[in-house]
């Protein structure tokens, strides 16, 4: 799960340098190491180091940049530790080719030990370095026809970009299951691969997606395109203009505290010109054809992983109890692999903050092949997953850099809630004004930034509940899925043991964990379950288990007496809870790591995008 840069026909600009910006904007697809090969008449020189992309910068002085063709990349480790030996790019054992992948070769144990009992010496414990050497164990001559040969061995997904010394104007690409872009920016002739547009820089370009087991063979000015049975193909560019805002954190300390703050206008912008206040309904400017399938359908499906998934969970909630459709939320990795029962009546909303997600783009392939049809909602234009997609909106959450998602996520709640509104308007023949959903709606971006306002309350909280040494969610209904997303918050950014449970289920075995080092976070926002909840916190607490609680203005706690509470006192409606809790508990969780000194923005063995199984 990496990003891949690449370069052809560099004209005036330093390749070294363009690869290094290429691969700082990648790295959000991981930043265990990197590393950069460029060929020309003289041969191959390959650089690569641990960490981020900087130590990488930091070690090119040497590298004479001429006219080169260049690969980089930047790895999030799958197979292999994180060290330089398994840094790409990697050789054959002539060191005659360089390559750099992204994705899994599933096979290549078995490759692996084919090519050792022949005789061939591996330096590193990635699968990526089978393709290398099966490249050099096949190589006759032809670029070509060696590399048709290798891929049909390979089984598992990648996008490989690949030098050869004995072809020193050829770039050559391939992919499988992987997202791999050609594209030429016109003026000055210049060629680049990468995983994906956020990779290129500013201006205008002709882009082209690599489509599976297709080989492009890229020289100056010129790209050849074959199919897997070798047959010439032309390449269908489409015109893009990359417009690059650069990234930074003003005066925050973290993109993730920025990001927290910018929710307000996230929310307001992704609610902008998508209702109308006057006729009380929704406008989401979907093709008539979704009005269609939003009468027909007969069952909900939402797909997502990690925050994505939380997301789901609370629309799937709210639109089985509010438009009265069957929904669900599913794990894309676990849907992918599970036969579901759907036909063309399911719609499959599938959510994806970079629309990248590897599991996600399986999960819709699987729904498609039952043919159910697909909503996507991303945050990134021209993802792959909106490409996978019958329909799509974007959120307007703006760039999120930080690795642990804020933004986005209440960003995905808000245009769900519209999505959810928009099928019962459908269904229904208009909106119910009663409660009104569209004035609740626009409260959310000043409730917002009044539960922000109580910052260094919350910070107190951090402050004093920093040394517990494990920490249980629990909730009920949507606080449930709400303190899931909590807990992941927590557990991704302090490194702390998180654990969630819906509240009921303590009594079946959680409380065995409690004790006075676990803290209990409770979630009680959710109103008709209010004294269930308390009943649950009684039961921690008579086993002696310190309790956080977070209520609403209506709701009193003398019953309980938690150690530590958090009011939230704002009027909203139920199914709305989710976004003002979950804003309180990325500030808790932010602040708990500020207290460890972790390290916020890129915490340890994460990726910002997820582009492996
Ligand atoms: C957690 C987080 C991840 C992502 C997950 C899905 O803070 O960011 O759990 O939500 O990897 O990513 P997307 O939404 O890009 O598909």
């Amino acid at each position: 799960m990496c990003g891949i840069f690449g370069i052809c026909g560099t004209i005036s600009k330093s390749s070294v340098n363009q690869c290094i910006e290429g691969l700082k904007k990648l790295e959000y697809r991981g930043y265990d190491s990197s590393g950069i090969a460029l060929l020309d008449e003289g041969g191959i020189q390959v650089v690569r180091s641990t960490g981020k992309v900087e130590a990488l910068e930091k070690k090119l002085n040497h590298l004479k940049d001429k006219k080169t063709i260049s690969i980089a990349h930047t790895r999030w480790a799958t197979h292999g530790g994180v060290v330089e030996i398994n840094a790409h790019p990697h050789l054959d054992e002539e060191g005659s080719l360089a390559l750099v992948h992204n994705g899994i070769i599933e096979n290549f144990y078995e490759i692996k030990e084919r090519l050792q009992s022949e005789g061939v010496r591996f330096s590193s414990q990635t699968d990526t370095e089978v393709i290398a050497h099966l490249f050099g164990k096949l190589y006759t001559n032809d670029l070509l026809t060696t590399t048709s040969s290798v891929i049909q061995q390979l089984e598992g997904a990648f996008a490989i970009a690949c030098i050869h010394k004995n072809h020193p104007d050829t770039l050559l690409v391939t992919t499988r299951d992987k997202p791999l872009i050609i594209a030429v920016e016109p003026q000055s002739g210049q060629i680049l691969v990468a995983s994906d547009l956020n990779a290129l820089y500013e201006g205008e370009f002709e882009i082209f997606y690599l489509q599976d087991n297709q080989i492009a063979l890229i020289e100056q000015n010129k790209i050849r395109l074959f199919n897997k049975d070798l047959i010439p193909l032309n390449p269908n560019f489409e015109p893009v203009k990359i417009e690059n805002t650069p990234h930074f954190k003003g005066e925050f300390a973290h993109f993730m505290l920025k990001e927290i703050y910018e929710q307000p206008s996230a929310i307001r912008r992704t609610l902008e010109g998508r209702y109308d206040i006057e006729l009380n309904r929704i406008l989401l400017n979907l093709p008539k054809s979704f009005d269609e399938v939003s009468k027909k359908v007969q069952k909900v499906i939402f797909l997502g992983c990690g925050t994505s998934y939380h997301a789901g969970c609370i629309t799937a909630h709210f639109l089985e109890e509010f438009v009265k459709i069957e929904a669900q939320a599913e794990i894309a990795s676990e849907f992918r692999y599970s036969e579901p029962l759907i036909n063309p009546d399911t719609l499959v909303i599938a959510i994806s903050q970079s629309g990248e997600t590897a599991d996600t783009i399986g999960a819709i392939r699987e729904a498609k092949n039952h043919r159910a049809k697909i909503l996507s909602i991303t945050n990134v234009a021209n993802s792959s997953i909106i490409r996978e997609s019958d329909y799509y909106l974007l959120t307007q959450a703006g760039p999120e850099i930080s690795v642990c998602s804020t933004k986005a996520f209440t960003s995905q709640l808000t245009l769900l809630y519209l999505v959810t509104l928009y099928i019962y308007q459908i269904r229904n023949q208009g909106l119910s004004s009663h409660p009104n959903w569209l004035k609740a709606l626009r409260m959310l971006p000043a409730q917002v930034e009044s539960v922000l306002q109580k910052k260094g309350e919350i910070q107190g909280l951090a402050k004093k509940t920093v040394n517990f040494e494990k920490v249980l969610f629990i909730g009920r209904q949507y606080m449930y899925y709400t303190a899931l997303e909590s807990s992941l918050k927590l557990k991704e950014i302090s490194y702390l043991f998180t654990l969630c449970y819906p509240a009921g289920e303590l009594k079946h075995g959680p409380l065995a964990l409690i004790d006075e080092k676990t803290l209990t976070i409770a979630l009680l926002g959710h109103q008709p379950t209010f004294a269930k909840t308390c009943s649950n916190i009684q039961e921690v607490q008579a086993r002696k288990g310190p309790v956080l609680a977070l209520y609403n203005k209506s709701q009193h706690l003398e019953q309980i007496q938690p150690e530590y509470s958090f009011l939230i006192d704002q009027e909203i409606l139920e199914p709305f809870k989710p976004i003002l809790y979950a804003v309180v508990l990325q500030l808790y969780a932010y602040y708990i790591a500020l207290e460890k000194e972790t390290d916020i923005d890129y915490p340890k063995n994460l990726a910002k995008s997820v582009t492996v199984e």
